[in-house]
C-alpha cells in the first residue's frame, strides 16, 4: 500500500513535503568547517590532481538542459503513481539540495584551496541536478522553492568525519539507484513513464565521481577507517541501507510501474553499493543473509505501525506510535549486531562506474 499520506497537488503541500522531518526524510547539515579547512590530502596528490582534473573538464556540462522531446514525453500518469513520482521527485530535489547547500557552505567557509575547489564542484554539480528536478514538477504547476527551504530547513550538526562516512555513502547509493533504474528502463523502454528517467545514466556518473572524492579523502587519512572508527562506519553503512529500504517500500506503485519491486530493487542496490565500498571501508553489511533481512523486512512493518498510530492520533494512537518506535530501535539494535564482512583495501583506491 502506498503511504504518500497527503497528496501532493499545490506548491504548499510540496513545501511541506520538503521540509518534513523524520528518520527516514533527507537532511541538512552543518559542520567544523575549521577542520575541514585542515584536511591533507597530500598523500595522494597524484589521484587528487586527476580526479579534479576530471571536474574541470565537465563532461556533463550540456546534459541538464530539457528538450524539447523531453516536453513532449511527458504525460498524464494514474493518480497513485502521479502522487509516489511527486513524492520521489520532491525527497530526490530534497537530498540533491541538501548536497548543494553543505557543499556550498564548506566552500565558502574554507580556504584550503584542495577542498575549496573540490566544494566549488560538488556545489556546481549538485545545483544542477536540484534544477533540473524542478523543471518536472513545473510541469505539474509544482516547485521547491530552494531558497525557502535553505531557510526553513533544521540543520544537523555532523562532525567532519561523520560528514565524509555519510556522504560517500549517499553518493555511491545514489549512483546505484540511478544505474539500476536506467540499465532496468534501458531493457524495457515500454515503461518509462517519464522523460526524466533517461538522464539518469550520465546524472549518476556525476555522483559516482563525488563519492569518489569522499573516498580519497578518506584513504588519505586512514586513521578514519581503523579502530573505533570501523564501529561508525558500521552505524552509518546500516543507517543509510535501512533508511533506503524504509522509503522505497512507502512507495510501491513507483517500482511496480518500473517492472522492478522495491525488495530486488533494492537488494541489488545494496549490492552494487557493497561492492564499490570495499575501495574504502573494511567492513560491509551482510545483505543477503536471511536474518539480516527479516530485520530490514521488521524495520518496514514498524515504520507502516508507526504510520497508521500517527494517523489514528489521540492517546491511543500516540502509545501505539511509541511501542512501534520502540520496536523499530530493537530491530535496528539487532541489525547494527549482525556480523559484518571484513575486507583489506585494496591498493588500487579508484574504482570505475562499470554497472
Ligand atoms: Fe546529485
Ligand atoms: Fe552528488
Amino acid at each position: 500500500m502506498s503511504t504518500v499520506q497527503q497528496a501532493l497537488d499545490n506548491p504548499d503541500r510540496v513545501m511541506e513535503r520538503a521540509k518534513t522531518e523524520n528518520l527516514i526524510s533527507p537532511r541538512f547539515y552543518t559542520t567544523d568547517y575549521a577542520a575541514m579547512n585542515r584536511l591533507d590530502v597530500s598523500a595522494l596528490r597524484a589521484e587528487w590532481d586527476a580526479m579534479l582534473a576530471e571536474y574541470e573538464g565537465d563532461n556533463n556540462h550540456d546534459h541538464f538542459k530539457r528538450d524539447e522531446a523531453f516536453a513532449s514525453e511527458v504525460k498524464q500518469l494514474p493518480p497513485e503513481l502521479h502522487q509516489e513520482f511527486l513524492d520521489f521527485l520532491i525527497t530526490s530535489i530534497t537530498s540533491e539540495f541538501s548536497g548543494c547547500v553543505l557543499y556550498n557552505e564548506i566552500r565558502k567557509n574554507v580556504d584550503n584551496p584542495d577542498i575549496k575547489q573540490l566544494m566549488t564542484y560538488l556545489t556546481r554539480d549538485e545545483s544542477r541536478h536540484a534544477n533540473f528536478i524542478n523543471y518536472s514538477l513545473r510541469d505539474y504547476d509544482l516547485a521547491v522553492d530552494l531558497q525557502a527551504l535553505k531557510a526553513s530547513k533544521a540543520y544537523t550538526y555532523f562532525k567532519p568525519k561523520y560528514i565524509f562516512y555519510a556522504t560517500y555513502l549517499s553518493e555511491k547509493i545514489g549512483y546505484a539507484r540511478y544505474i539500476t533504474i536506467f540499465r532496468q528502463l534501458e531493457k524495457h523502454p515500454e515503461l518509462r513513464f517519464h522523460p526524466i528517467f533517461r538522464w539518469f545514466e550520465r546524472w549518476c556518473n556525476d555522483e559516482f565521481r563525488h563519492g569518489e572524492s569522499f573516498a580519497l579523502i578518506m584513504r588519505a587519512n586512514p586513521h578514519l577507517l581503523r579502530g573505533g572508527n570501523v564501529l561508525w562506519i558500521r552505524f552509518f553503512l546500516l543507517a543509510v541501507y535501512a533508511t533506503m529500504f524504509v522509503r522505497d517500500h512507502t512507495r510501491p506503485i513507483l517500482h511496480q510501474a518500473m517492472g522492478l519491486d522495491a525488495d530486488s530493487y533494492d537488494y541489488r542496490v545494496f549490492d552494487i553499493t557493497t561492492e564499490i565500498s570495499k575501495q574504502v571501508f573494511p567492513v560491509s553489511l551482510d545483505t543477503n543473509a536471511p536474518a539480516f533481512r527479516r530485520g530490514l523486512a521488521a524495520l518496514v512493518e514498524a515504520r507502516m505501525a508507526y504510520d497508521a498510530a500517527a494517523t489514528r492520533g489521540g492517546v491511543v494512537g500516540r502509545l501505539q506510535q511509541a511501542g512501534a518506535a520502540l520496536k523499530g530501535a530493537w530491530h535496528f539494535a539487532k541489525l547494527y549486531l549482525h556480523p559484518v564482512k571484513k575486507h583489506e583495501l585494496p591498493a588500487q583506491i579508484r574504482v570505475a562506474p562499470v554497472w
